[in-house]
């Protein structure tokens, strides 16, 4: 989807971004063994955006790619907010205009945890805002197995921090922050004291809500909701919800961002392997993706431009057969293109 993305992108910036190959793939993995080099991480780590396709793949055990790639690019490169916006296209069958901001690098997704050997087992871990060992032994007829979700006050003060800058997107909507204070008591206990001095300093009073009431009230009545924050694995849950329901995860368009220059931008969509090089897969959410990254690059009439071209590609009925049209991923791009400035 990438190219679909930026051949949008060159239309409307002139050709004027510099774009470098990089070559992570499952086929690469599969071929070498290589997930991603050293090498191209520090290179990575030099560049002004990062534009990210999917790399999923049947043949690969499931959590290689994903914890080898893209889980590693947002914690090493500190990229701890990823956003989701979720607003409505003409087909929708809801009215939303939603940005989900997920933390994006903590809590179960640091991959602290698994198999508790006999006699103990000692697990060490290390984030950019955190390190970590844990000795853990237990007994029991039964294998144990185990995952820790860890959130430090240091990653959190600046999560909700960077969050309230994507406050003005959905004005006059008031701020969710999603946890479940009432079951994972440690946890959520850091994040909401957290998230109520960072939000008293703005001057903004949190909301706060279950995870699961989140959820219920999403498809009861999305318009009530404006910016929600959202801990690592409730803003997944919540990121694809709010995808199906703007009408598909085909749309829906994500950016991870840090305290440093580079942030990441990719469809929240996987690499859909049972169409994948059929010419027909939906390319709006990499695009989407695209207008987002133009932005960050300090284009944000441009990124602008190029999100109402997608709708009014959109309202002209262009289709992929994810929504069902009949449209390939090319009639799409060129249906974009020419609503471009
Ligand atoms: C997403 C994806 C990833 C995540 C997977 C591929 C690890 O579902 O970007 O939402 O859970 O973050
Ligand atoms: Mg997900």
């Amino acid at each position: 989807m990438i190219p679909a993305a930026t051949e949008c992108i060159d239309h409307i910036t002139g050709g004027s971004i510099e774009y470098v190959k990089y070559g992570a793939s499952s086929e690469r993995y599969i071929r070498e063994s290589t997930l991603i080099t050293e090498n191209e991480m520090e290179e990575l780590r030099k560049m002004d955006a990062i534009l990210f396709g999917a790399i999923g793949d049947p043949r690969v055990k499931p959590g290689i790619m994903e914890r080898g790639v893209i889980l590693r690019l947002r914690r090493e490169l500190g990229l701890f907010l990823n956003l989701r916006p979720a607003r409505s296209l003409p087909f929708s069958k809801f009215d939303m205009n939603i940005a989900i901001a997920r933390e994006n690098t903590e809590e179960f997704y640091m991959g602290f945890g698994g198999k508790i050997d006999e006699g103990g087992s000692k697990f060490l871990h290390r984030s950019n805002a955190w390190s970590g060992e844990l000795e853990v032994s237990g007994s029991s007829d039964d294998d144990l197995y185990f995952n820790l979700g860890v959130m430090s006050r240091k990653n959190l003060e600046r999560f909700f921090r960077k969050a309230l800058s994507f406050k003005q997107a959905n004005e006059g909507k008031g701020v969710t922050v999603v946890d479940k204070a009432n079951a994972v008591t440690g946890l959520y206990e850091i994040w909401r004291e957290v998230a109520g001095e960072e939000l008293a300093k703005a001057g903004i009073k949190p909301h706060f809500m279950y995870g699961d009431a989140v959820a219920y009230d999403l498809v009861m009545d999305p318009s009530k909701f404006g910016l929600i924050m959202a801990s690592n694995l409730y803003g997944d849950i919540l990121s694809d919800l709010c995808a199906g329901m703007i009408g598909g995860l085909g749309f829906a368009p994500s950016g991870s961002y840090g305290l440093g220059k580079v942030a990441l931008f990719e469809p929240v969509h996987g690499s859909a392997p049972d169409i994948a090089g059929r010419g027909i897969a939906n390319p709006i959410g990499a695009i989407l993706s695209g207008a987002m990254m133009l932005d960050h690059l300090g284009m944000k009439e441009k990124g602008q431009a190029l999100e109402e071209a997608v709708g009014l590609a959109v309202q002209d009925g262009v289709m992929t057969h994810d929504i069902g049209g009949s449209d390939g991923t090319k009639r799409v791009v060129a249906s974009v293109v020419k609503h471009l400035p």
